[in-house]
């Protein structure tokens, strides 16, 4: 069966149901190697919660959270780009290291820039795509960044991390 992913807005659903997701998403891992990469996904979800510019998703595969992430609006130079409001930044991005390599990473990745295309049509704000920053030792991250269309817009040496490739997928083209 082909692979899919459903972005499951956790700021949208009703109580039980984010109940019911936030103790699915506390039992996602990422790798020894990879915790580096990403904090820890209940408190991402939970910080996501409780601050008005991050929207944080559940990534649901066959109806169970697989991943995580977080669209941010007004944060874009925490990921290197010149300025905070012309491009969603996108973080606190994580597949569980059991459906790792499965195509679920390119697909959660591509679904993000579609949803943050409809944030911006719902709330306006002007962003004109999605950008991050991976770092460059991160092969997983900058295959399925870039297999989602994301392109490289150069090196980010900002934060504490090491060096960090600039990833950015415009709305259109
Ligand atoms: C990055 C991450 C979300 C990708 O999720 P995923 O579901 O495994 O992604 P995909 O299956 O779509 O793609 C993974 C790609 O990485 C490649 N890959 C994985 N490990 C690799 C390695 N060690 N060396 C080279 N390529 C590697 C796979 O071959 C695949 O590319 P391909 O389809 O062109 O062959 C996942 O690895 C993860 O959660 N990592 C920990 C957190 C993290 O790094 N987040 C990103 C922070 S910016």
């Amino acid at each position: 069966m082909p692979e899919n992913v459903w972005l499951l807005p956790l700021k949208d659903v009703d109580d039980d149901a984010r109940a019911v997701k936030l103790g699915e998403i506390a039992e996602l891992e990422v790798t020894a190697d990879q915790r580096s990469y990403v904090d820890e996904p209940l408190r991402m979800a939970l910080v996501g919660l409780e601050e008005d510019s991050r929207h944080p998703y559940a990534i649901d595969s066959n109806g169970i959270a697989v991943g995580i992430l977080t669209l941010q609006t007004g944060a874009a130079t925490l990921a290197g780009w010149p300025d905070d409001e012309s491009a969603w930044l996108l973080r606190g991005f994580a597949i569980d290291r059991r459906h790792q390599g499965r195509g679920l990473g390119r697909l959660a990745a591509a679904a993000a820039v579609a949803a943050a295309a409809q944030l911006t049509a719902r709330h306006g704000g002007g962003q004109a795509g999605v950008v991050l920053s991976v770092n460059e030792g991160n092969p997983a991250g900058l295959a399925a960044y870039r297999n989602a269309g994301f392109v490289d817009k150069g090196q980010y040496l900002g934060g504490s991390s090491g060096p960090q490739r600039i990833m950015f997928r415009a709305f259109r083209g």
